[in-house]
C-alpha cells in the first residue's frame, strides 16, 4: 500500500465475548468441537486417574451430536477411558426411548452403542414415568455416594444453549429453576418448549467439576452478547445460573456465535 492510501477497517475476527468462566474461541464450528473433545477427554484420564472412573453428562441439541460422533471414530479419543466412564443424561423429554426426540436414543444410538462403556454405567432417565425425577436422583445420589472418591459430583457437564438462553430443561420463568434441594427435576408449563421435560437442577450442575457451553452458529450471537453485557437475571437467562461453586466453567465458542453485531446477510 503506498504512502496516503487508506484502508477500510474491519472487524472481521471476532474477539471473544466477556461471558463468566473462561472462554475458548476457535477458528470455526469444527475446531471448536476439536477443543472440547480434547478438554473432555483429559479430565476423563484425570479423573479415572485421581477417583477410579469418570461421571459425564451429556446434553441433546443438534450441537453436540457431530461430537458425539468425532468421539467414537477420530483417532485423537481413541483412549478415552469408556470403560471406567459413567454416562448421565442432562435432561430428557417425556417421551419413550424410541421416540425421535429422546435424546437417550441419540446418545445411545451415537456412543453407547459404539464404545465398551458397561450397560450398568449408561443411566437413563425414564422421563415418560411418573416418579421419572426421584428415580433419577436416586440413582445419581447412590451411584455418586459409591464412588472410593471424588463422590457427590459429576466431572464434566456439557450442556448447550438455545436462542432464548435456556440451557439443560431450565427454561427462562419456570419451576425448575426454583429448586433448590434436589438433583432432577420435571419441568411443564408456559415457557417450557414441549414436550414436557426432565431435567438436572441448577444444585447438581453447579456441583460439577467442570462445565463445557457448547455454543454455536449466528444464532445464538445476540444472546451471548446479552449474557456478556446485559444485568438479566437467571430466571429471565436460564444459563447466566451456571456458576459452578468450586469448578470451571468453559465456553466453546466459534467466530459466528461470538462474533456481534451479526452481520447483514450477503
Ligand atoms: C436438549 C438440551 C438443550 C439444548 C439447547 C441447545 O435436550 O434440547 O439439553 O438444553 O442444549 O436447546 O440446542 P441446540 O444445540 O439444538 O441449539
Amino acid at each position: 500500500m503506498s504512502e496516503g492510501e487508506t484502508y477500510e477497517l474491519t472487524d472481521h475476527i471476532p474477539t471473544a465475548p466477556n461471558l463468566p468462566g473462561h472462554v475458548v474461541l476457535s477458528g470455526d464450528g469444527d475446531a471448536a468441537l476439536d477443543a472440547l473433545g480434547l478438554d473432555m477427554l483429559l479430565q476423563a484420564k484425570k479423573c479415572v486417574h485421581e477417583f477410579g472412573d469418570f461421571h459425564l453428562a451429556l446434553s441433546g441439541g443438534n450441537t453436540p451430536m457431530p461430537l458425539y460422533r468425532r468421539l467414537m471414530y477420530d483417532p485423537s479419543f481413541r483412549d478415552f477411558p469408556w470403560s471406567h466412564t459413567h454416562l448421565w443424561i442432562v435432561d430428557e423429554r417425556c417421551v419413550p426411548f424410541d421416540h425421535e426426540k429422546s435424546n437417550f436414543r441419540q446418545i445411545h444410538e451415537l456412543i453407547v452403542e459404539h464404545s465398551d462403556i458397561p450397560p450398568a454405567n449408561v443411566h437413563a432417565i425414564y422421563a415418560y414415568e411418573p416418579d421419572a425425577d426421584a428415580r433419577y436422583e436416586t440413582d445419581l445420589r447412590e451411584t455418586l455416594a459409591r464412588r472410593a472418591n471424588g463422590q457427590h459430583r459429576l466431572d464434566f457437564v456439557l450442556l448447550g444453549m438455545g436462542d432464548e438462553g435456556h440451557t439443560a430443561s431450565l427454561f427462562p420463568h419456570s419451576e425448575a429453576q426454583l429448586v433448590t434441594d434436589r438433583w432432577a427435576s420435571f419441568n411443564r408449563g408456559p415457557t417450557v418448549v414441549p414436550p414436557d421435560r426432565v431435567t438436572m437442577t441448577y444444585p447438581l450442575l453447579n456441583g460439577a467439576r467442570f462445565v463445557a457451553a457448547l455454543v454455536l452458529g449466528k444464532n445464538k450471537a445476540q444472546m451471548l452478547h446479552r449474557i456478556a453485557t446485559g444485568t438479566d437475571p437467571s430466571s429471565e437467562i436460564p444459563i447466566k445460573g451456571i456458576v459452578p461453586v468450586d469448578g470451571q466453567l468453559r465456553w466453546y465458542l466459534d467466530p459466528l456465535s461470538a462474533r456481534w453485531p451479526v452481520p447483514a446477510e450477503a
